[in-house]
């Protein structure tokens, strides 16, 4: 599961089932393909789960409660469920579907569990459960711990033994909640990872993935931290680590609204989409690279053999996506030596491009509903090309249309300005790339191994840029009044000088333009004039010849009168002299700059949007998926 899955967890003397489901209705603005319920009441659990949205829920909550009930499961003398958990599912293992929503239980039906967050180990965990006899019918990560479970309460153990015993043996990021019938007046959580904060009231608990679920009832809250499991009971709530040590607590009050829960404390979705940008690049991740550093993407359900047969790549998307795929075309072509094109969707079957059986057309899509990339992905099937997506949607239409996917793990994306995704779409070409010279042989395995290792120190430097970023918060208010700010790039900066352009046309409505720097002066440079801002994406020094041929662009436009503010890494003293205006961007290697190079220009161009009183989440004349050519 993505980190952005909601979870509820409820104990005390109200309803259960009514705390949970209203609980679930608060997260819905997170995003989600699914919901389901379980409450323990007298001795057994009803779980209860749907596809689609919180009324399908509703739906068949109401079919399983007694008649003119709209109450809860009753336990036989009609007492309704004490303890409950609910979740709403955004998919990453395993279609939108029933079968594959949350709770998940095992064999008995005795305990149940929801679950954020992604199981690296789970398919060989599945694999040991199923050899001794249980019987999986989900393709899930998260039905795997019901089952492990399951076999901890069986050796006698309560249910926080076993959440602690079980947790000790997953890999990857996690949060877990659980009921079991045999404790009815518990909930035990544990997280790694991902996010799980409890809510403490008077004779009753609460747990919730953020704040927003609960905060109806108490605000007063204690964030669990890393590797602990805490009990819920009515009476009282106990933390302790995976080892069963008992951990410090700090109890915090909750002042945000709902509003500002749901945005995590920002005042925008798309400020609260940037800083998740660290996480979603590892979880995008996680799960794809081996103990022994090798990629495994059997996800995207391609064979090697028709891998090894491609003879030609061209990707198809539209807007920041399509920079996705600029970018991925120098890595393609540079770790691959495959010919890579790039091709705006809505442009791509009308201009008769040369697709046979060994073409492989990736189709970049967030929302997997673009129409102008799904006429694209159903023209190459008809050419006969293998068609990949890369999405954000588990089981959007793009996906179910294509050959095979790797979704990206950015977790829903709510702002119309597409951020987390960007940087995800470039791990998830990243990844493709690397794996393609994996299968081909165009990298050794100690090339990629080593790429694939910085690929994994890329979060914190994601992180380091978000850590440093308020100059260019304040550059952004003090250019609120400009007409025109130009973008330039070279090499896998032109792209990413594109996308800092877009996101400024589309936040703040102002002209913005990005060039290949080595374009201006055919032209683009007559714009210069005295007092214009100008952003420049400086390559890293790695490759003297594009960083030095920008360092002369710079002086050629500074010497005209423009404003130059400069993106360069750490160390690089060459623009010293010619920045109006510099802002530090961790020393990455040149195919992986865009990651921290994106970062200041998508906060720049919300801050200046702001600044400008504008509605930074839903720009004007813009929908967050064009389902329209
Ligand atoms: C980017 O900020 C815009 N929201 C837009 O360009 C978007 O990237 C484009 O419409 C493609 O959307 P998709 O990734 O959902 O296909």
């Amino acid at each position: 599961m993505a980190r952005m899955c909601g979870i509820v967890g409820y104990v005390g003397s109200q309803s259960a089932l009514d705390v949970v489901v209203e609980g679930l209705a608060r997260l819905e603005y997170r995003g989600y393909d699914s919901a389901g319920t379980a409450v323990s009441a007298d001795g057994k659990l009803t779980v209860t789960k749907r596809a689609g949205k919180l009324a399908n829920l509703r739906e068949a909550l109401a079919g399983t409660l007694p008649p003119g009930g709209a109450d809860d499961s009753p336990g036989e003398d009609g007492t309704p469920g004490r303890s409950g958990i609910g979740h709403t599912r955004w998919a990453t293992h395993g279609a939108p579907n029933d079968r594959n929503a949350h709770p998940h239980t095992d064999c008995t039906g005795a305990v149940a569990v929801v679950h954020n967050g992604i199981i690296e180990n789970f398919a060989t965990l599945r694999l040991e459960l199923e050899r001794r006899g249980h019987d999986l019918s989900s393709d899930t990560d998260t039905e795997a711990v019901a089952h492990l479970l399951e076999e901890e309460l069986a050796k006698g153990v309560g249910l926080a033994d076993a959440m602690r015993r079980v947790c000790v043996r997953l890999d990857g990021a996690f949060t877990l909640v659980a009921v079991y019938s045999g404790e009815p007046d518990l909930v035990v959580g544990a997280r790694r990872n991902s996010p799980l904060v409890v809510g403490v009231g008077e004779g009753e608990n609460f747990l919730a993935s953020d704040v927003s679920a609960f905060i109806a009832h108490t605000r007063d809250a204690i964030e669990l931290g890393q590797d602990q499991v805490v009990e819920l009971r009515p009476t009282g709530v106990r933390v302790t680590e995976f080892d069963g040590t008992p951990a410090a607590v700090t109890e915090y009050h909750v002042d945000w609204d709902v509003s500002a829960a749901e945005k995590g404390g920002h005042d925008y979705f798309m400020l609260k989409e940037i800083a998740e940008q660290p996480t979603a690049v590892a979880d995008t991740l996680l799960g794809r690279i081996g103990a022994d550093g090798r990629l495994s993407l059997d996800e995207m359900r391609l064979t090697d053999d028709e891998l090894r047969d491609i003879d030609k790549i061209i990707i198809v998307a539209c807007g920041t996506a399509y920079h996705a795929g600029m970018i991925a075309k120098y890595a393609i072509e540079h770790w691959t030596q495959l010919p890579c094109e790039v091709e705006l969707a809505s442009e791509f079957r009308y201009r008769d491009p040369i697709l046979t059986r060994s073409t492989l057309v990736i189709a970049i899509s967030q929302s997997g509903e673009t129409m102008d990339t799904l006429m694209a992905v159903r023209h190459a099937r008809e050419q006969r090309a293998s068609v990949l997506g890369i999405c954000n949607v588990n089981g959007s239409t793009i996906p179910r249309e294509c050959d095979g996917v790797l979704y990206t793990h950015a977790g829903p994306e709510i702002a119309v300005a597409s951020t987390k995704a960007f940087l995800t779409q470039l791990v998830a070409v990243y990844l493709i790339a690397l794996y393609l010279a994996q299968v081909r042989g165009t990298k050794w395995g100690d090339e990629v191994f080593a790429m694939v290792q910085l690929l994994g120190t890329m979060p914190q430097k994601v992180e380091q840029v978000l850590e440093t970023i308020e100059p260019v918060r304040e550059l952004a208010r003090s250019l609120a009044g400009e007409r025109c700010v130009l973008f330039l790039g070279r090499h896998v900066g032109f792209p990413v000088a594109l996308e800092g352009a877009l996101k400024l046309k589309e936040l703040a409505y102002m002209h913005a333009e990005g060039f290949a720097a080595g374009e201006l002066k055919h032209g683009p440079i007559a714009l210069i004039e005295q007092g214009l801002p100008v952003v420049v994406i400086v390559p890293s020094r790695a490759r003297p010849i594009l960083h030095d041929k920008i360092v002369s662009n710079i002086q050629e436009i500074r010497a005209r009168g423009a404003r130059t503010i400069v993106i360069a890494e750490e160390g690089d003293e060459a623009v010293v002299p010619y920045a109006d205006t510099l802002i530090r961007v961790p020393a990455v290697p040149t195919l992986l700059q865009p990651l921290v190079a994106t970062v200041p220009l998508q906060v720049f161009a919300c801050e200046l949007a702001t600044a400008k009183g504008h509605d930074v989440d839903q720009p004007r004349n813009l929908a967050k998926s064009v389902t329209v050519e």
